[in-house]
């Protein structure tokens, strides 16, 4: 668990509580407190109240079937998601609305209207389906945030072809992993992305990974970063490569959307788990969404003339529900940006906010504990007038970033969302809502209407304090980990019989509000991002120096915890500095740079159980230069109390 400690400190001395500004519930989208025991008595019929909201060729003749582990909503429904993003707000006003408004790095834009969008959509499904792709044909997608990945995306679910969009920031391992275990056929990538003012070579890392992806047929190239466009064409494999532009200036701009089934597969989208192997995780079409759309429009108390920012990338599932599915369902005004927060300064991302006049405002916390760090004359350069509502995702957020969030970025008047949820549940799950909601500064309050969340004790009884359980299914819940549904089982149904296990750990407060602590399994969380330790332990030892390693969670102001390793080395290797720096850049080349430890140290020994169960716990308390807590268990005990004064002696 990540800051069990420092989260109950702030449960018992909290006392601040944040009404809805006054004002904000005029014209709200949701005012009525009633929802929630509405939603209560009759869950399907909520859900389904939201589904009716959506476009469906044919109507579901069931809400949900609910086989544990396995749901399926909306049976007998059919609907297309591209459809439902873009098609249905072609008649009316919203067809000249501008859907996405990007912005690049280097500051070049562009501005897609709904039938621009529509259209680009409907051209590159053309593509795709010239390139041999069919329905449920696996597509992966491993762009920067240009306009050009909502639009393959977009295009895939238009096709009925399930997408995997992969990080930008992952190896081409990591890529070729993903792309294999999908199968997928195709592949789309770019020249090049930009990031901090260079230039990530997407298609060399693309080229890397597909020598041993023998599924993929061909490749797709955006012609992104300038300075690398010429160099990609003197690279394209004759027959397998193919210029975006190229495929696009010859294709036609009708195509009918594939009639889906509701639990159709909408896609595959890869998160890190508790062993090396990342899990494909498996959404569908009608439950997610009728989710996505339903928490977007609550949540965010999206209005028609918002001007909506999510900060994630589109290789993140908040990408994939809160840029993309959820927000063009609801015909809404997305700002999409391509590169870092601090280029070419701190100021970009409130000078966006300024010249785009953004009105909703959804970031993780380690951003704003960075902005916090910085200080608030980056903000104050903008005018952040326009802002109304702030949200926060992806990990624990801290009374006092909250605060400053609340202070400097809102200036008081914004009320704030903290949104609970993961890759699997596909959309958000505890959050307030924002006209409804007396929030308090650390908890994400309570579950979204609809939703039934609880505190259990391995045993499974009810409890203030343990871990987090989803006792009811939710209209976007994972279907099932990607050719391994007995991992699925495994890991999220099989501690207690017939409800889910997020794996966070939380506490409850005496008004009934949830706080979340993070997670208690073996994946850290790091800057918002989902890293398993395993997967970091595997890279470490892939490394010919390395015999065995142990990786852990250490507490970090900004990013929440960062990587420290530690290893033990073969006989006879040299526990120098520049094999830590070898080592750092093993995991980055291995993974991607999300993955690099912050600290390695050597180890002459790893704390092990008499059963040879390596103590990570222990470790954790070496790492944060904490008292050690029990190890009684331990076969040597004198191995961790080597490792703290050496590990004293080293970091300080
Ligand atoms: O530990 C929780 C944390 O992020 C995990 C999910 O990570 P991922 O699947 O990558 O999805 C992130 C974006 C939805 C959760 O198990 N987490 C997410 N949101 C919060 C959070 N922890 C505390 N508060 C949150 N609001």
């Amino acid at each position: 668990m990540s800051d069990e400690g420092h989260v109950l400190d702030v449960l018992l001395t909290e006392n601040r509580r944040f009404p809805p500004p006054e004002g904000f519930c005029d014209g709200c989208v949701v005012y009525d407190p009633a929802v929630y025991s509405a939603a209560e008595a009759d869950p399907e019929a909520y859900w389904a109240g939201w589904a009716e909201k959506l476009d469906w060729f044919e109507k579901w003749h069931t809400v949900l079937e609910w086989t544990p582990p396995h749901a399926k909503w909306f049976l007998g429904g059919k609907l297309n998601v591209a459809y439902n993003c873009l098609d249905r707000h072609l008649v009316g006003p919203r067809r000249n609305k501008a859907a996405l408004i990007w912005e690049g790095e280097p500051g070049d834009t562009r501005t897609f209207t709904y039938w621009d969008l529509h259209r680009e959509v409907s051209k590159f499904a053309n593509v795709l389906k010239g390139l041999g792709v069919k329905k449920g044909d696996r597509v992966a997608i491993y762009l920067p945030m240009i306009p050009e990945a909502a639009i393959s995306m977009l295009a895939c679910a238009r096709i009925g072809a399930p997408h995997s969009v992969v990080f930008g920031g992952f190896s081409p391992e990591s890529l070729a992993d993903r792309i294999n275990d999908a199968e997928a056929k195709v592949l789309i990538t770019a020249d090049g992305g930009y990031r901090k003012g260079s230039i990530v070579p997407l298609k060399a890392n693309a080229d890397e990974a597909v020598k041993t992806c023998d599924c993929i047929e061909h490749v797709v190239v955006v012609a992104r970063g300038a300075g690398l466009t010429q160099e990609v064409a003197a690279d394209m494999a004759e027959g397998r490569d193919h210029w975006y532009h190229d495929l696009m200036a010859g294709a036609s701009a009708k195509c009918d959307p594939e009639v889906m089934d509701s639990e159709d597969l909408l896609y595959i989208l890869y998160t890190s788990g508790t062993t090396g192997k990342p899990k494909g995780v498996v959404h569908t079409t009608g439950g997610y969404l009728t989710q996505v759309y339903a928490t977007t429009k609550s949540v965010f108390d999206l209005r028609e003339e918002d001007v909506y920012w999510c900060t994630a990338d589109v290789g993140w599932v908040t990408g994939h529900s809160y840029i993309v599915y959820g927000p063009l369902a609801n015909g809404a005004t997305v700002l999409m940006y391509e590169g870092a927060p601090n280029y070419p300064d701190w100021g970009r991302f409130w000078q966006l906010c300024e010249k785009y006049g953004v009105t909703i405002f959804y970031t993780a916390p380690t951003a704003i504990r960075a902005f916090m760090r910085v200080g608030e004359e980056w903000p104050n350069k903008s005018d952040l007038s326009k802002l109304r509502l702030l949200g926060t995702v992806g990990e624990p957020i801290n009374p006092e970033a909250w605060m400053w969030y609340r202070e400097v970025i809102g200036k008081e008047r914004c009320p704030i969302v903290d949104t609970w949820w993961q890759t699997e549940t596909g959309a958000i799950m505890i959050t307030p809502l924002p006209a409804v909601t007396e929030t308090k500064p650390g908890s994400a309050t309570k579950p979204f209407p609809g939703i039934a969340a609880t505190l259990l004790d391995d045993d499974g009884n009810e409890t203030s304090a343990g871990y987090l359980a989803i006792t009811k299914p939710w209209p976007s819940m994972i279907r099932t980990i990607y050719g391994d549904d007995e991992r699925y089982r495994e890991t999220y149904w099989s501690k207690w019989d017939g409800i889910y296990f997020p794996g966070d750990g939380a506490k409850r407060d005496e008004d009934g509000y949830l706080w979340i602590l993070g997670r208690v399994d073996d994946v850290l969380n790091v800057a918002g991002h989902r890293i398993g330790t395993m997967e970091v332990e595997s890279a470490l030892v892939d490394h010919p120096a390395v015999v065995e390693a142990a990786v852990v969670g250490k507490k970090h102001d900004i990013k929440g915890e960062s990587i420290a390793a530690f290893v033990t080395l073969k006989q006879g290797m040299d526990g120098t500095d520049d094999l830590v720096a070898e080592l750092k850049e093993h995991v980055t080349k291995k993974i991607g740079a999300i993955a690099r430890p912050d600290v390695i140290m050597y180890a002459a020994e790893l704390p092990k159980t008499r059963s040879g169960k390596i103590m990570r716990r222990l470790l954790k308390d070496v790492a944060e230069g904490k008292a050690l807590g029990d190890t009684t268990t331990l076969a040597d005990p004198a191995v961790v109390q080597k490792l703290q004064a050496q590990y004293e002696e080293e970091e300080g």
